[in-house]
């Protein structure tokens, strides 16, 4: 068997085997959206220092450690913590998560980040249904000899993000009376933060959001056929929109200002969630 393979199932066998429940749904948590996790119940923790195959994670606010048991009235298993490019992890350790989930059973998946806005209409700490996205500036999450049991060697980004996903997240938005924006997310490598002339060139793109993670991700999980819902936190206007430098701390603070909002749709998207 593939080298890849034989790690992707011996990492899916060590976190079954740790697990009470079978997940049903994978949640990502990006930067400062971790607090969910204190929302599930019988919560069982793995350190991902624990996990065989595993990357460390070493960015500010990332803890990196998986959550399992039920969210919503639903089996879930968060990832508190991801890999990003930037850290100098090679993508294939940047989607090993999402080979791994899929390989547990889990079909459906939900995708956080923290995203700076481009979109005019946007303000920091709106919340955004992810509805497509621009990867081509960076190295493809697919790139390599595929493994075909993984999935196909072309696979179709028409419908990345799963359209009824979406409509459902904007329904429960405003049933708690939270304005949920609908968007574009661009990647962008980082981790330095855009220049304002290439916020300019996305904005013409048509991007209505940056962030430095989320695309090799939700690539990898269509590419395995996962059913997938991204969500962003718009921490922060994008560099040149507002007269105002961008820093890591802010986004850090308009994620947790966010915090409240964005467990109570995600928790009740979760529990609507028809999977
Ligand atoms: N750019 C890229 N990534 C980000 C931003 C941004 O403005 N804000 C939060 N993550």
């Amino acid at each position: 068997m593939d080298n890849m393979m034989v790690k992707i199932k011996e990492t899916a066998e060590f976190i079954s085997s740790k697990l009470s429940i079978k997940p049903e749904i994978a949640i990502i948590l990006g930067s400062g959206l971790g607090p969910l996790v204190e929302r599930i119940e019988d919560g069982k923790e793995i350190e991902y220092s624990d996990i065989p195959n595993f990357p460390l994670t070493t960015v500010e606010g990332h803890a990196g450690k998986l959550v399992s048991g039920t969210l919503g009235g639903k089996r879930v298993l968060a990832l508190k913590g991801r890999f990003h490019y930037y850290e100098g992890y090679d993508v294939s350790q940047v989607v090993f998560p999402i080979r791994v989930l899929k390989q547990m059973g889990i079909n459906n998946i939900i995708v956080t980040n923290a995203a700076g806005g481009i979109n005019s209409g946007f303000k920091a700490g709106d919340i955004m249904a992810i509805t497509d996205h621009i990867g081509l500036f960076a190295p493809s999450a697919l790139r390599g000899r595929n493994i075909q049991e993984l999935g196909p060697r072309f696979p179709d980004m028409t419908n990345a993000y799963d359209k009824g996903a979406v409509a459902l997240f904007q329904k429960v938005g405003t049933e708690l009376g939270i304005e949920i924006k609908k968007g574009i997310y661009a990647y962008a490598k980082g981790p330095m933060y855009e220049t304002p002339a290439e916020i300019l060139a996305l904005r013409v793109m048509g991007a209505d959001a940056v962030g430095m993670s989320t695309v090799p991700e939700v690539v990898t999980a269509v590419h395995s056929g996962m059913k997938v819902m991204g969500i962003s936190c718009i921490t922060n206007m994008a560099a040149g929109i507002l007269n105002q430098p961008l820093n890591h701390e802010e986004v850090m603070k308009t994620a947790k200002d966010v915090e409240n909002n964005f467990v109570s749709v995600v928790l009740k998207f979760v529990q609507n969630w028809d999977i």
